[in-house]
């Protein structure tokens, strides 16, 4: 979470979406207006001449992955097997899913969603109490601008480093609501646990050790971000968030009750909406495990969208491993005659303090850990 020195950025002025949308609610200011070939509702993407279009179609719904059966070896090892199979698919064909059955209590999913809306809904003032200062990615505000003509998301974050302790900026915590730091400490922790779980039964479906990747990554990095969309009049000429992968091993994402559709993700060519189902977290490959399984499994790229008259709110957790781990594609991965190594090796702190002084551009952070020929 290193900044870069913020007396080389100059972001210009940024609007706060939630501000802009209450003061003039039909105003898109030009910095929001993506160029023609960015915008969300076109039929064709300069990267896919003719067939970048949107799937809101059924079949194409992300895999849905019942944790309770991936917990259950010894009690039913038939559907135990059968669901490690659909979670090796999922993150082979897909880098997403939703995960149902995950074990986090209805009251922490529901409380954290209660608080992050909460703190949107404060005065723009409060809000700003706690500034993500340009170059940085903790705090409320925009992340990832860096220059005075780069286009700007229509969305409102607010991020916190939860773990190891000494990622934490104090001063960010906010005192109101109330009850806000600690649904954060209760939920992070419980996502903890969900991320080490999945992570054991991804191992799994690649043939290795079940503890390979908790093992590697020591004390994992964790981070939290809340993003809220308001409505905007004209949703085909913005972006909610910008096409982009994370760069995380895992992303645990919670999509707020009754939120509009927003999160696409880019199947093929495609992009394909995520579809909520109640109590579901949606799950995505970050780029850590791309490198560490040598591109078996996928970071994929994704975005979000926004609405003509609903708001949503994504809470977005982002679990790495420790930054002093040197990260490379595992031994087991790499086969020089059909899979060669395509990624070279690299520390993860380097890799974390890279991604976040680049602006999201696609996949195009992933190029500090590709070996081109
Ligand atoms: C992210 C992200 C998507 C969403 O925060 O990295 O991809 O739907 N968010 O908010
Ligand atoms: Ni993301």
């Amino acid at each position: 979470m290193s900044p870069v020195p913020i007396s080389q950025i100059n972001t210009g002025h940024i609007d706060d979406v939630q501000e802009l949308r209450k003061a003039k609610p039909t105003l898109i200011p030009e910095r929001f207006v993506r160029d023609a070939t960015e915008r969300p509702t076109l039929q064709s993407a300069n990267r896919f001449p003719t067939t970048c279009v949107v799937l809101d179609h059924d079949s194409y719904d992300v895999p849905i992955i019942d944790l309770s059966k991936l917990m259950k070896v010894d009690e039913d090892e038939g559907s135990w097997r059968a669901e490690i199979l659909k979670l090796k698919r999922a993150c082979q064909d897909w880098g997403f899913f939703q995960v149902v059955n995950h074990g986090i209590d209805l009251s922490l999913v529901e409380g954290i969603e209660e608080v992050a809306k909460e703190f949107f809904m404060l005065p723009l003032e409060e809000k700003q109490r706690y500034p993500m200062v340009a170059g940085t990615v903790q705090g409320y505000g925009q992340a990832f601008v860096f220059s005075e003509d780069q286009k700007l998301d229509w969305c409102n974050m607010f991020a916190l480093g939860v773990e190891p302790q000494f990622i934490r900026n104090p001063k960010l915590w906010p005192k109101n609501p109330p009850k806000f730091s600690g649904t954060v400490e209760d939920y992070s922790r419980e996502v903890r646990k969900l991320c080490q779980n999945l992570l054991n039964s991804i191992a799994i479906t690649l043939g290795l050790k079940e503890g390979t990747f908790n093992e590697m990554f020591g004390v994992g990095v964790q981070a939290i971000r809340m993003n809220y969309y308001p409505p905007c009049s004209r949703p085909d000429l913005v972006l909610g968030l910008s096409p982009h992968s994370d760069g995380s091993a895992l992303t645990v994402l919670q999509q707020g009750k009754g939120s509009s559709v927003g999160l696409q993700i880019l199947k093929e060519t495609k992009w394909v909406s995520v579809q909520p189902v109640p109590n579901a977290l949606v799950i995505n490959i970050g780029d850590t495990l791309e490198v560490l399984t040598n591109g078996k499994y996928k970071s994929v790229e994704h975005r979000a969208v926004t609405h003509k008259e609903k708001d949503r709110l994504s809470i977005v957790t982002f679990y790495a491993p420790s930054y002093e781990v040197e990260i490379g594609p595992l031994p087991e991965m790499v086969d020089e005659i059909n899979n060669p190594c395509t990624y070279r090796r690299y520390n993860h702190g380097e890799y974390s303090k890279h991604y976040v002084t680049s602006k999201l551009q696609g996949k195009k952070t992933l190029d500090f850990a590709k070996i081109i020929n």
